[in-house]
């Protein structure tokens, strides 16, 4: 079925001229140029028409070209201004408001160029006569004008211009009254093989192009004719939807941690220094607390603080617990209730402290910010993999095993911990993995288990192991990327080309 063609198709063919000359897309009438473009891509697929495409550069006014179509050029004026004894000094011109003092080169500028006017220096100043010529042609519409006038009402292209008007574009470019914009323009024509199918299009008025659930109910379709599909048609295939690597990485991980036992949390982007550094032990001189690292919020201005804590909070950090001696300065709980955009995820395994009773398992994947200047490495909004476990009978050796099977659940075959500090943990290591395509170690997040100062206050009196790690890290490992922002730049294709990872 070859000729048969969609109405669509069939009503732009007849509009289209039947000698084979082309028509611009936009001078179809019967269609918008969008839709003459997208059925004469059909048409073309089945070679009856053709198209072109051109670049075109349109002529437009600017705004002050409207100013100037409405009230003349100034030279213009100034001469229609000269009285009849032909000669006008400049300051009158300027006095009298026929010209602004702004204007004034312009103007002479273009008497001159135009042979409209002598100058002579006058006892007042410059003294302007007009010539013959200015009298004359001041009078008459000049060829700018026309040109001026033309593209006010119409849309003038450059290419359509005749050769001995273009220096007029070029005077008008220069005074600032013309602009010109590049157009691509689309041109449709039918084929030879277009011309010849055309007398014969017509179409029944009983083929059916939408089957409607009308049609099926009343058993019209049975009566009549379908319009044909071409199903065998060459298409391009289409690259399945993906999900995006991070979020492949973070669901593989939600399930790990599922399958664990563990019990997923939740907790506010912006959140108080309370429980993001302070209930952490982290004292409030610590560098991690500086503008430099962390976003400090301009609204709310205050946070609520846990009435119930603070006290506990206060003693550990000025006296210590169970002994110990504490940082040793005067706590502040103003300074606790700075509201922040949380730096770690860790303020969220702080809440839950306070919150839960033992035994107790927790986990999030979520965003953390830190005030860092982006580069390769690092971006101001991360995600941490983060995660508590709260139980009598945990040590740290559970804690190293723990994070060597999950990194290894993960697909990363050697891990290793590095001795690390932390002023909320006690031991405290970072997870490493090996990566054979570098030879070389390679840095996860950290881990540890929660010193008494941030346990105690908060109500728990068993071990609790803790860690924070990296989501985008192994992410890159996995996929061979070096640069973090490749992450998050949203590249269609870089999506479309990377391998699923999990
Ligand atoms: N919060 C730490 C970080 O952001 C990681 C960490 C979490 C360390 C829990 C020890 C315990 O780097």
């Amino acid at each position: 079925m070859e000729t048969e063609l969609h109405p669509q198709e069939i009503k732009l063919m007849k509009a289209l001229p039947k000698n084979g000359e082309r028509i611009s897309t936009d001078n179809i009438r019967i269609f918008d140029s969008v839709t003459a473009e997208r059925v004469a891509y059909w048409l073309s697929q089945k070679e009856l028409v053709k198209i072109d495409e051109e670049t075109k550069t349109l002529l437009k006014l600017t705004d002050e070209g409207r100013i100037v179509l409405e009230n003349g050029f100034i030279e213009k004026s100034l001469l229609k201004n000269i009285p009849e004894s032909g000669r006008i000094d400049l300051e009158t011109l300027i006095s009298k408001g026929i010209i602004k003092k702004n204007q004034v080169n312009i103007a002479l500028a273009w008497l001159k160029k135009r042979g409209w006017a002598i100058f002579e220096k006058g006892e007042r100043g410059l003294i302007i006569t007009a010539t013959e010529k200015g009298l004359a042609e001041s009078e008459s519409e000049l060829a700018e004008e026309k040109l001026m006038k033309k593209l006010s009402e119409s849309e003038i292209y450059l290419e359509d211009i005749p050769h001995n008007e273009k220096k007029y574009v070029d005077i008008l470019k220069k005074r600032n009254i013309l602009k010109t914009e590049k157009i691509k323009k689309r041109y449709i024509s039918l084929t030879e093989k277009g011309i010849e199918i055309l007398p014969k299009l017509t179409q029944s008025a009983d083929t059916i192009n939408v089957l409607t659930s009308d049609l099926i109910r009343t058993g019209e379709w049975k009566k009549r004719k379908f319009r044909h599909y071409k199903v065998d048609d060459r298409v391009e295939p289409i690259k399945i939807a993906k999900k995006h690597p991070l979020r492949q990485m973070a669901e593989k991980i939600r399930k790990i941690f599922l399958e664990m036992g563990f019990t997923e949390a939740r907790g506010p982007l912006v959140e108080s220094s309370f429980w993001c550094f302070d209930a952490l032990y982290q004292p409030q001189d610590h560098p991690a607390r500086d503008l430099a690292d962390t976003f400090y919020m301009k609204r709310p201005k205050k946070a609520s603080l846990p009435e119930k804590y603070i006290q506990a909070v206060r003693e550990a950090h000025e006296r210590g617990v169970d002994g110990s001696t504490g940082w040793g300065y005067k706590w502040c709980s103003e300074f606790a209730a700075k509201p922040v955009l949380r730096t770690h995820t860790t303020a969220v395994s702080a809440r839950y402290l306070a919150k839960i009773k033992p035994p107790a398992k927790i986990f999030l994947i979520d965003r953390a910010f830190r005030n860092e200047a982006i580069d390769y490495k690092h971006l101001m909004e991360f995600h941490q993999v983060e995660g508590i476990v709260v139980d009598e009978s945990v040590s740290f050796t559970d804690l190293l095993g723990m994070l060597e099977e999950f990194y290894n659940k993960l697909g990363f075959d050697r891990v290793r911990f590095r001795p690390a500090y932390f002023p909320y943990t006690e031991m405290s290591v970072e997870p490493e993995v090996w990566m054979e395509s570098k030879k070389q170690w390679v840095e996860l997040g950290g881990s540890g288990i929660f010193r008494p100062e941030v346990t105690k206050p908060l109500g728990i009196n068993c071990p609790v192991l803790a860690w924070g790690l990296s989501l985008e890290r192994p992410v890159m490992l996995l996929m061979g990327i070096d640069d973090i922002r490749t992450l998050y730049k949203n590249n269609i294709k870089w999506l479309q080309d990377s391998e699923v990872i999990i």
